[in-house]
């Protein structure tokens, strides 16, 4: 058979995570918790569960946790949005993602992406039959080059996404970035896809800025954020797509048709949890900037040097005062000749720069960041 996607493999959290399975390393490559949910959580699941919430859910998500979507983004972002014609639950972020991209990209349709980039857009954006032009963000400090950007704007530019805080480099976008992608758009057919899913994760008393808070943008985007990242539950698989309407509607058809809904009682619990518990995602900062910071202090007398990470659950560290190895092939020995495993950067690129930078996760437990570290540390 004659593949659809002919360049792509495996993605690399798979491989990693097997990788560290396989050769009994600490897994600091893929971004899951190694610490359990709220009990509170879990509770209300096993409650909607036994209370045969069993049933196809609604397929745009059920109204009590679309109405709670409402009130925190009222709460976070100053913006009120419709749950009924805004709000969309999905299966994760990635089926929200492939559900924008499929919905808004015609064949040949360009759509403009930064790497390193996620490493679902690519290819949805080629399965919707468009084409990725793929900008490099500047480097150590990972920013977007708006002139850049600019540059390769086209009469056939559809959407751009952004990502934001940024998996895998741990930068934050500035309200001065949001008004310049405004500008980009202005009176132009183009779209914005806005990866929000580590919107609590922002770090040194700076704030999250959401698309949703920028007026003019908010009009042209859809913002996806992932209740798999803000509960400590990624393997749940629930987020939501925030849009205007017109844009939900389009989102929507294509959703119908990827997943049709969500996992009920999950979305019954959340709901609960969002209701009776409020306060959880207000405490997700500091939270994670402290095991940030205990990380960062951990790898003080190590030969890996970094800036701190601004946002996310992942530090990226350089490692060329240790090795020559391509990203790939050090982060391979790491895992099977030190115990740690980790990502490499170049996975993200479309062409990777000449870096020694590879990403760990530190949203895990103290113990697990302390051994991970002192391994790390021999090097
Ligand atoms: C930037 C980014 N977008 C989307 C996702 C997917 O989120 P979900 O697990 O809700 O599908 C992830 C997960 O790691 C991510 O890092």
């Amino acid at each position: 058979m004659q593949s659809k996607l002919p360049n792509v493999g495996t993605t690399i959290f798979t491989v990693m995570s097997k990788m560290a399975q396989d050769h009994n390393a600490i897994d600091l490559s893929q971004g899951f918790p190694d610490f359990d949910c709220p009990a509170a959580l879990r509770d209300r699941v096993t409650h909607h569960l036994n209370d045969r919430r069993n049933q196809y859910a609604p397929a745009i998500g059920i109204p009590e946790l679309r109405e709670q979507i409402a009130i925190k983004v009222e709460q976070l972002y100053a913006c009120r949005v419709d749950p009924d014609h805004e709000v969309t639950v999905t299966a994760g972020a990635t089926e929200a993602l492939f559900d924008v991209i499929q919905a808004v990209v015609h064949r040949d349709d360009e759509v403009i992406l930064f790497d390193p980039a996620y490493d679902s857009y690519a290819p949805a954006i080629e399965l919707a039959g468009g084409r990725a032009v793929r900008i490099p963000m500047t480097v150590p400090d990972y920013q977007i080059p708006w002139e850049r950007a600019a540059e390769a704007i086209t009469e056939r530019t559809r959407l751009i996404i952004i990502n934001s805080p940024h998996n895998p480099a741990g930068s934050v976008l500035q309200r001065e970035d949001l008004d310049r992608l405004a500008g980009l758009i202005r009176d132009r057919n183009i779209l914005v896809l806005s990866d929000e899913v580590y919107e609590h994760m922002v770090f040194d008393g700076d704030r999250h800025h959401s698309v949703l808070t920028h007026e003019e943008l908010r009009e042209k985007s859809f913002a996806v954020f992932s209740f798999g990242k803000t509960y400590h539950a990624t393997g749940w698989k629930l987020a939501y797509c925030v849009a205007p309407a017109p844009l939900s509607v389009e989102l929507r058809k294509v959703h119908q048709f990827v997943t049709f809904t969500a996992t009920s009682f999950i979305q019954y619990a959340i709901a609960d949890f969002m209701r009776d518990c409020p306060e959880h995602h207000l405490e997700l900062p500091a939270f994670y900037q402290q095991k940030r910071d205990r990380f960062c202090e951990l790898l003080g007398d190590s030969r890996f040097t970094f800036t701190a990470s601004a946002g996310t659950y992942f530090q990226c560290l350089d490692y060329s005062a240790i090795s020559d190895q391509s990203d790939v092939e050090f982060v391979q020995h790491l895992t099977r000749e030190v115990g740690v495993a980790a990502i490499p950067l170049s996975a993200f690129y479309a062409e990777a720069p000449d870096t020694r930078i590879v990403r760990f996760c530190f949203c895990k437990d103290e113990s697990t960041l302390e051994r991970a570290a002192e391994k790390l540390c021999r090097l």
